[in-house]
């Protein structure tokens, strides 16, 4: 027996989703269509064509979803916002039906004693900003702020913490450079200018939350430690490269006010200089980092170029260093990372709060076991004197995985897509004896 490790009496125990990735009906009650929308009606761009028409239908069914969160006993929910069923031309109109929805859901929420988590862009742009030009365009910070002051308003009383934006490095890593995610660009110098407009948006958005509404509001990124795969100088280097460009490029912004000088090494000159009244509205006081935490991984320079550590990010996974266990999409399972990493990024001296961790897999004792070994690490960060002020599994729900479409299986909730009937899986009711516990 080992002794029990008590989590602090208010630590957030919950799940996650997206909107895109559960929702479905995306252009239900005169919702506009999202980059997302467009990506997975494209031929071969996702895994056999599949599409979020229908994903969990949590659209219609999102009262029983409430229902089962409530069973288990969670007392956060963190979901997103589709910008373009409240704004249909993600500028302009509110579309009243569309906000409604989310109206609905926080109120249903709360009447069950679940704080709602919310995050304004989990990568669903609206097409008609699309064709503005997107995230190359200076003005989305403006249309950004437009939108989230919309939400802030109609939402901002009754929603105790809100995150700007979800993942930004995925966003122009997998939209801009490789091409592998809505809008699917591969552009080593759009790259840099979707990664600063992203950065002008969610510091324009934190200023707009300042005036007008008082909880909390953060940013979400996405971690992951990289390790050398040799101590050869090249590989060293390399690794000191991927860290800053995966890892650093988007806190220390939005932290500091700098992106890390390795981004000019990395970029060469696709990396503009920018101008410092820039960096002033992108470093905003927030009042929690969001850590999404999956793996970990090796760098390997394999004599490419600089911008080719960028170009050709995925060649430098090497599995062969990996000893841990591969999951079903082919990360290695690696809890001690997240401990390691939650005590690095202490060093911004702000509230953290894990908004993401899990695993695809379709072996649920894989899932229990994943969950008591990071939620291990957590207690451990904690004991150490990390301010984690909570943990959000990825996924409540099995859903729509991207690019790689449904066979990733990461939900706490199985779905037949067939039918959409639900099951509890095992692993969930044991995260809901640890809820309910408070402690391992
Ligand atoms: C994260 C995304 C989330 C989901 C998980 C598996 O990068 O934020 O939507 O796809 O990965």
């Amino acid at each position: 027996m080992h002794n029990a490790v008590r989590f602090p009496d208010s630590f957030l125990w919950g799940a996650a989703t997206s909107a895109y990735q559960i929702e479905g009906s995306p252009l239900a009650d005169g919702a506009g269509p999202s980059i997302w929308q467009r990506f997975t009606h494209s031929p071969g761009l996702t895994a056999n064509g599949e599409t979020g028409d229908t994903a969990c239908d949590h659209y219609r069914r999102w009262e029983s979803d409430i229902a089962v969160m409530r069973e288990l006993g969670l007392n956060a929910y963190r979901f997103s916002i589709s910008w373009s069923r409240v704004l249909p031309n993600g500028t302009g109109t509110v579309n009243e039906r569309g906000l409604d929805f989310y109206r609905r859901l926080v109120d249903g929420l709360l009447a069950v004693g679940i704080a709602p988590n919310v995050t304004l862009y989990h990568w669903d742009l609206p097409a008609a900003l699309d064709d503005r030009g997107g995230w190359l365009n200076r003005d989305i910070a403006d249309w950004f702020a437009d939108y989230a002051r919309v939400m802030f308003r109609a939402l901002g009383d009754r929603v105790p913490m809100w995150a700007t934006l979800n993942e930004p490095w995925v966003v122009t890593d997998g939209g801009y450079l490789h091409g592998v995610l809505a809008p699917g660009h591969r552009n080593l110098y759009e790259a840099p200018i979707a990664t600063h407009n992203l950065m002008r948006a969610h510091g324009t958005a934190v200023q707009v939350y300042r005036a007008e509404a008082k909880r909390a509001i953060g940013l979400v990124v996405n971690l992951e430690p990289k390790y050398a795969a040799s101590q050869r100088d090249e590989d060293v280097v390399a690794t000191r490269l991927a860290d800053a460009y995966m890892n650093r490029q988007y806190l220390d912004a939005a932290c500091l006010g700098s992106y890390p000088d390795e981004m000019r090494e990395i970029f060469g000159d696709a990396w503009p200089e920018w101008p410092a009244a820039d960096m002033a509205v992108i470093k905003q006081p927030l009042d929690f980092i969001g850590v999404n935490y999956y793996t970990r991984d090796f760098v390997r320079n394999s004599g490419y170029t600089l911008a080719g550590l960028v170009g050709d990010a995925e060649a430098e996974r090497d599995h062969r260093q990996q000893r841990g266990k591969l999951n079903d999409l082919g990360w290695e399972v690696y809890p001690e990372g997240l401990a390691q990493f939650l005590r690095e990024y202490s060093r911004y001296k702000i509230p953290i709060l894990i908004t993401e961790n899990g695993i695809p897999t379709q072996r649920d004792d894989d899932r229990w076991v994943f969950l008591f070994m990071h939620l291990w690490q957590v207690a451990r960060a904690i004991a150490d004197g990390v301010d984690c002020v909570g943990y959000l599994h990825w996924s409540l729900i099995d859903n729509f995985e991207w690019a790689d479409g449904y066979k990733a299986r990461f939900g706490l909730i199985e779905v037949d897509f067939e039918t959409q009937e639900r099951r509890i899986r095992p692993s969930a009711w044991r995260y809901a004896e640890i809820i309910r516990r408070n402690e391992l």
